[in-house]
């Protein structure tokens, strides 16, 4: 048992950075959501408003940027698959320039951690205009984001400071997937899977691997320490997780990083691959474990220098580290937390400034 961390403190305590202390926190984020999303019998709590709003679309469109966008990526898994319910994602600055043909019943749902992103409230305006339901999931209630959408869903992730963003990531993804199941059971779906429970195991799978500090900052060492540049590859919902995981890295460290499908490799990145290009793989998947480690064995041939991250029951003998078990869906949720420890460490190796990482802010209020 470790000791609840006030995750609405906004002082760092006895941690050097806030970025650490929020990472840390990402165990108490979970329970504070189940405990949120939580009703008396045990059953998922939400506003019957977002619940209608859900049933009534006959596709939804997730709005967001950063590492809200990549939280978006997972949660159209979730809605698509346990809600069935079609489901685009669209980075917001593109999508006020170049809407798509919308259908006819769309729910628009915006993600914000701030809930102040202007890319991400100029698609709401015209959304509004047209006359479309809105839902914004943010960590600020009282936003602008918030107020301007018909419903709110809030993360209760406590205030993150540090820019580079990792609990607000973390409790999107839980959000989305209570949001999904919700919906599921109005729809009288078919499915097994109580979100609340799982949350709790993957709660505890966050903390044995914030515990494991050490053993990520040597990694984040053997990979980053001199590099200029770094791949993350993933195929299915990992490659979800890489995405994420090479914005973080780039944040914080400067090392130029991309996240990239296994199947694309071949199409093209494989050829910047050279003597020593760390090449960072996600194995948590069970139906493409095989294709990924592949791409791994023809990157490894070309000299790479290759880490893998698999998951209990899928690990092979060699990988760097293998992450305790959780449900197939909400592997996300803990495959990303080896990966901000690796970025927090790379970019503390490198003497970067990990809170306030240069040309970046938090909060990005000018389109
Ligand atoms: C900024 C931050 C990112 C964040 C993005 C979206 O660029 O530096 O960390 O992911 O905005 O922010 P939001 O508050 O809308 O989630």
């Amino acid at each position: 048992f470790t000791a609840e961390i006030d995750a609405t403190d906004t002082e760092k305590g006895t941690y050097p950075h806030f970025m650490l202390k929020e990472i840390d926190e990402q165990p108490f984020v979970m329970r504070k959501i189940i405990q949120e999303y939580q009703d008396e019998n045990d059953e998922i709590k939400l506003d019957a408003n977002v619940r209608k709003a859900m049933l009534g679309a006959d596709r939804i469109y997730i709005i967001a940027a950063g590492t809200s966008y990549h939280a978006g990526l997972v949660g159209k898994e979730f809605i698509e698959k346990i809600a069935q319910i079609p489901v685009e994602v669209h980075v917001a600055s593109e999508f006020s320039y170049n809407m798509p043909l919308l259908s006819e019943k769309p729910l628009f749902i915006f993600i914000s951690q701030s809930g102040e992103t202007a890319d991400s409230r100029s698609v709401l305006v015209q959304t509004k205009e047209l006359g479309h339901p809105a839902l914004t999931i943010t960590n600020v209630p009282g936003s602008t984001l918030s107020r301007e959408a018909d419903y709110t869903l809030h993360l209760h992730a406590g205030p993150e400071i540090a820019v580079a963003s990792t609990k607000a990531y973390t409790a999107q993804i839980a959000v989305l997937a209570i949001l999904a199941v919700d919906t599921a059971k109005a729809k009288s779906l078919d499915f097994s899977f109580d979100p609340l429970q799982e949350l709790a195991i993957v709660a505890s799978v966050m903390e044995s691997l914030t515990d494991q500090k050490e053993t990520f900052e040597q990694i984040a060492k053997d990979f980053f320490a001199e590099t200029r540049n770094a791949f993350f590859i993933g195929r299915s919902s990992d490659y979800n997780v890489v995405q994420e995981a090479a914005l973080k890295l780039k944040e914080i460290s400067y090392i130029q990083a991309e996240g990239f499908a296994g199947g694309e490799l071949k199409h093209g990145t494989i050829a910047l691959i050279e003597e020593g290009t760390p090449v960072i793989a996600l194995a948590t998947v069970g139906n493409v474990n095989l294709s990924i480690r592949g791409n791994v064995q023809e990157v490894a041939a070309r000299g790479a220098n290759t880490c893998i991250i698999s998951m209990e029951g899928l690990e092979q003998e060699g990988d760097t580290f293998v992450l305790p078990h959780v449900h197939e869906l909400l592997t996300p949720l803990v495959s990303v937390v080896p990966m901000q420890l690796l970025s927090y460490y790379a970019a503390l190796h490198r003497d970067c400034d990990v809170d306030k990482p240069r040309n970046l802010a938090k909060s990005v209020t000018v389109e």
